[in-house]
């Protein structure tokens, strides 16, 4: 069958088999492997994707099921050179050690901020607690977060001023 999405804001149509899962689909046919895939069972969180807006564990999604839809990755959250607050405040606050979680952390806690910009941290361990760290402990992550909240907020306010 053939599909047709949009990934990262580029569309793509291709012919894939029917059974084909969405976390399959961004990186074995695309090339997209910022997306990670770790468990198949929809426990560890690596393979969170946006569709439409909305983060969604890939490797519960067929690739069929994404037609015509926008979907955004690790990959689309940069703009250019420039990186995304969230993921600065990861840099920051070395809210990764392998970083095999880290693209569905950044795309989880994202569209987190993106919905409550001033999350406690009982709202960012709620918000995370679909995806499982190997490495953190989790309290690096909540200072990540925590700190993108708080410069985005002054980004915010220097706008504002301006
Ligand atoms: S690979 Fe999707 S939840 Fe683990
Ligand atoms: S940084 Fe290693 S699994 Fe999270």
């Amino acid at each position: 069958m053939q599909v047709t999405m949009t990934v990262n804001g580029v569309e793509y149509t291709r012919e894939i088999e029917g059974r084909m899962l969405l976390v399959h689909f961004l990186r074995d046919v695309l090339g997209l492997t910022g997306t990670h895939w770790g468990c198949d069972t929809s426990n560890c969180g690596v393979c969170v994707v946006w569709m439409d807006g909305e983060p969604v564990k890939s490797c519960t999604v067929l690739a069929a099921m994404a037609g015509g839809r926008e979907v955004r990755t690790v990959e689309g959250l940069a703009n250019g050179a420039e990186l995304d607050p969230i993921q600065e405040g990861f840099r920051q606050c070395h809210g990764l050690q392998c970083g095999f979680c880290t693209p569905g952390m950044l795309m989880t806690c994202r569209a987190l901020l993106d919905k409550n910009p001033d999350p406690t941290e009982g709202e960012i361990r709620e918000a995370i607690s679909g995806q499982i760290c190997r490495c953190t402990g989790y309290s690096s992550i909540i200072r990540s977060v925590r700190w993108t909240a708080v410069h985005e907020a002054k980004a915010k306010e220097e706008v504002a001023q301006a």
